[in-house]
């Protein structure tokens, strides 16, 4: 028999499905890829070395690795039909827009998109994976009136991101804060996007369909719309001397501050922790230290005011400064959330095919019944 539905507001305390991608203790301010913690994760592994990790469910050997980065490399390139989207794409479009519309395209140009099995659907997220970065750091170029730059399947994610995106090779340092970010985004539990995704293969459409419903989730400012805020309210604070009052103001019109709180944490979330050294660390290399010093003056503010609400820095609160220090601009903070977590999304796709049952839960109705319609003349 099945138990009595129970009404759960935003789902916050329904378990939805079972994973063995990552572990979140929010109490705690535990996160966990797979058993691996993610700070020791964020200081020895790699992007692709995390991906690998998330879809196989343990690290890889030497010879593993090199094929995944060997397969992911070679699919880096964009059918022609998606640089001419790109081409096409107004330059005005909003970065995650586009984002959406092209990672949808691109299932077009996929012979395999309707395939299903375990090794098609590898094959496809391993696409969408090496895919995703040449069209947002084409689409930048796109919009900025400069020519393409074509993926370089010699370099890694991170700097080929950072290649095409600037048409000149990044140093060490700045890949590796790229890469850092990229393994702390790669997954986060049941997220919206990741349940958007998972509701979407769980009808068994495919691969494409469900990394478009993700993208478009994650657009939006509750969920990886923030740090983007994040920004915006750094740039709008401007000076040091008007962080307190702008915080404090805000807090008293109970206005939220974006990069901080979080649905699970009501600790410190684990990849802020990490990343805030690495912000620093960076924000210094690259002459932004005001940015930082002022990012650390609104915590101890708001360590002051609601950390007893257990309200902390979430992960895209250094996350805006690392990537406005090395160079990405604001808008397209998202896309590059979403280019990390499209690592999790997919393995949580193939992982919701193993044993899939359609999720579909129930609306509590709470309109009128028994109405007598009355036709369109007489009303
Ligand atoms: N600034 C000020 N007050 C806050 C904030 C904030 N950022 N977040 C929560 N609160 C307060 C809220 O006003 C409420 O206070 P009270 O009990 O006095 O009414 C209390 O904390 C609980 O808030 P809630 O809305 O019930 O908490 P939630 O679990 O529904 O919200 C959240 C989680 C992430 C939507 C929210 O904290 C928020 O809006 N944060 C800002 C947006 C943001 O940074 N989002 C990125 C999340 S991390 C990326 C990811 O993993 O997706």
């Amino acid at each position: 028999m099945t138990a009595a539905p129970v009404f759960d507001k935003g789902l916050a305390n329904t378990v939805a499905a079972e994973t063995q991608c990552s572990f979140i203790d929010g109490a705690k301010g535990v996160l966990e890829y797979v058993g691996y913690d993610i700070d020791s994760l964020a200081r020895n592994s790699t992007f692709e070395e995390t991906v690998f990790l998330l879809w196989n469910r343990r690290l890889p050997t030497k010879a593993e690795l090199d094929a995944l980065c060997a397969e992911i490399r070679a699919e880096y390139d964009l059918p022609e039909g998606v640089w001419q989207a790109i081409r096409a794409t107004p330059r005005t479009a909003h970065p995650m827009h586009m984002l959406r519309t092209l990672v949808s395209m691109l299932g077009m140009h996929d012979h395999e998109a309707d395939a299903d099995g375990a090794d098609a659907n590898r094959r496809k997220s391993i696409r969408l994976l090496a895919k995703t970065p040449t069209i947002i750091a084409n689409f930048d170029r796109h919009r900025k009136g400069k020519p393409f730059v074509r993926p370089d399947a010699s370099m890694d994610m991170a700097t080929n991101f950072l290649n095409m995106l600037n048409g000149a090779r990044p140093t060490a340092a700045v890949a590796k804060a790229l890469d850092v970010c990229l393994i702390l985004h790669a997954d986060h539990g049941l997220n919206a996007s990741t349940f958007a995704a998972r509701v979407t293969i769980s009808t068994l459409s495919d691969m494409y369909s469900a990394i478009t419903t993700a993208i478009g989730t994650l657009k939006g400012p509750l969920h990886g719309g923030a740090n983007e805020e994040v920004m915006h309210m750094l740039n709008e604070i401007g000076t040091m001397d008007n962080v307190e009052p702008y915080i404090k103001g805000r807090l008293a019109r109970k206005d939220r501050i974006m990069g901080f709180g979080h649905r699970v944490y009501k600790a410190y979330d684990p990849r802020a922790g990490y990343l805030k050294t690495f912000a620093k660390q960076i924000a210094s290399d690259t002459g932004n230290e005001r940015l930082y010093e002022m990012s650390t003056r609104i915590e101890d503010i708001m360590k002051a005011e609601v950390a007893a609400k257990g309200i902390y820095p979430n992960v895209d609160f250094y996350s805006a400064t690392t990537y406005h220090s090395i160079g990405i601009d604001l808008d397209l903070f998202t896309c590059m959330f979403a280019f990390s977590r499209i690592s999790g999304w997919t393995a949580h796709c193939m992982e919701q095919l193993v044993g899939n049952r359609l999720i579909r839960p129930m609306a509590e109705y709470t309109g009128p019944h028994g109405l007598t319609y009355v036709t369109i003349a007489s009303r």
